[in-house]
């Protein structure tokens, strides 16, 4: 397969920055094509630990090029601090990403008082409505001055806002001139690159169930995640897709607020917690636990045409003596059939589970797939047969070495 979409299937935090680097290893470009700074990505190799927040994961890979895509929302501070701590001659940022400023991280603080969605506070809702309202701040402003501050007046004007363009300009300017030669029409080059044959990666961040669509309106991000999104947000024609790998933790988490069904009693969920570092990457805050919900996962494959699956943090199940997968969901004892649109009912959903024996082994040494707990096994094999998806990958610890490779995609 050669351009190949990493998909989180859940909440977030499934471990897609890791199954991107590992393939990142085989692949010519890496392309983030939603969100902003909201995202944590942790990448793990010989024992270093990494964690981006904006940057393509692919960043690491000296050889690969990476794309900021403009259906990104972009914070230039953690832009420049990320581009500190990396090489970035092969890195292109879209003329047409819309730029989070000072006072978007501002509003949206604001608004989670009222509305407590549980955000990160990045700016992010904030910014893609300016965006919506037409009244947005794109990279190719920050070409020149004049533009910028034309721009950020417009839009400030409009918000009755008071911010000084000019200042915030001249305040970055060393590193603003740094990036200027980066920003490009990203669309016409992932378009040349396709032609070329090369291999590309879309990465996604959050997940489905986040997403500003399929996910648990409102309690979700202000992005599309889904693959159905991709194309839009790189500007490419779906077609042009091959395949989408969906990252799916074996268990299930979320972060802030929202309606979670499968979510466990706390007692279990701590030791979760703590044995696999539960903690947003970019808050840090704890991370509620839950046994797997393939009542959301099949949701979220409608809009993501799942071709494979990566299963992330297996290693931690064996501090679960019931696997436990929740099947489908009633309301007032009636079974249903789709996932609730509207929170309210979402909120009556029971969640009805079937069982499966758990395994007490150290697994994050183990290599193949064959040679996995046969309890675990059956488990995967189980989800897979559900979600009518291939395994790919399983993934036995943080590192990019305990990766089990079921299928080479
Ligand atoms: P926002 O994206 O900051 O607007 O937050 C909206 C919701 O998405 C909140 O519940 C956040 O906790 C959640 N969220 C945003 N980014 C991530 C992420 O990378 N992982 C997990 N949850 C996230």
């Amino acid at each position: 397969m050669k351009n190949i979409a990493i998909v989180g299937m859940q909440w977030g935090d499934e471990g897609k920055g890791k199954m991107t680097d590992y393939l990142a290893q085989k692949t010519d470009v890496v392309v983030r094509y939603q969100g902003g700074d909201n995202a944590g990505h942790t990448v793990v190799f010989d024992g270093k630990k990494i964690d981006l927040h904006l940057l393509p994961s692919g960043i690491i890979h000296k050889n690969v090029i990476n794309i900021m895509a403009h259906g990104m929302v972009i914070n230039l501070e953690t832009l420049f601090k990320e581009l500190r701590k990396f090489k970035s001659e092969n890195l292109y940022i879209s003329d047409r990403a819309h730029l989070i400023l000072p006072f978007h991280r501002d509003i949206d603080t604001e608004n989670d008082r009222i509305q407590k969605i549980g955000t990160t506070k990045k700016g992010i809702g904030p910014t893609y409505s300016d965006k919506i309202l037409r009244k947005g701040v794109r990279m190719s402003s920050l070409q020149s001055m004049d533009r910028f501050i034309h721009d950020v007046n417009n839009l400030c004007s409009s918000k009755n806002i008071s911010f000084d363009p000019e200042k915030y300009y001249k305040e970055n300017f060393k590193n603003i001139k740094e990036i200027i030669p980066k920003i490009t029409n990203t669309s016409f080059l992932l378009n040349k690159f396709v032609e070329e044959n090369k291999r590309i990666i879309f990465e996604g961040a959050q997940g489905v169930m986040l997403d500003i669509d399929h996910g648990t309106y409102p309690y979700v991000t202000s992005s599309s995640p889904s693959v159905s999104g991709l194309p839009q947000a790189v500007g490419i024609a779906p077609w042009k897709i091959n395949a989408a790998l969906g990252i799916i933790k074996a268990y299930s988490t979320r972060v802030g607020e929202g309606p979670f069904p499968t979510e466990m009693g706390e007692r279990l969920a701590s030791k979760i917690r703590e044995a696999a570092n539960e903690y947003g990457t970019t808050t840090g805050r704890p991370r509620r636990i839950g046994y797997l919900d393939l009542v959301a996962l099949k949701h979220a494959s409608l809009s993501s045409g799942l071709t494979y699956i990566a299963f992330t943090i297996c290693d931690v199940l064996n501090n679960i003596d019931v696997l436990k997968v929740c099947d489908y969901y009633t309301i007032e004892g009636k079974k249903i059939n789709t996932y609730p649109s509207h929170i309210e009912d979402l909120k009556l959903v029971k969640p009805h589970y079937i069982e499966f024996p758990s395994f007490q082994k150290d697994i994050t040494n183990v290599k193949k797939f064959d040679e996995l707990p046969v309890e675990l096994k059956n488990y995967l094999l189980y989800i897979s047969k559900e979600l009518k998806s291939e395994i790919a990958f399983v993934s036995v610890g943080p590192d990019r070495k305990q990766t089990i490779i079921c299928n080479e995609i």
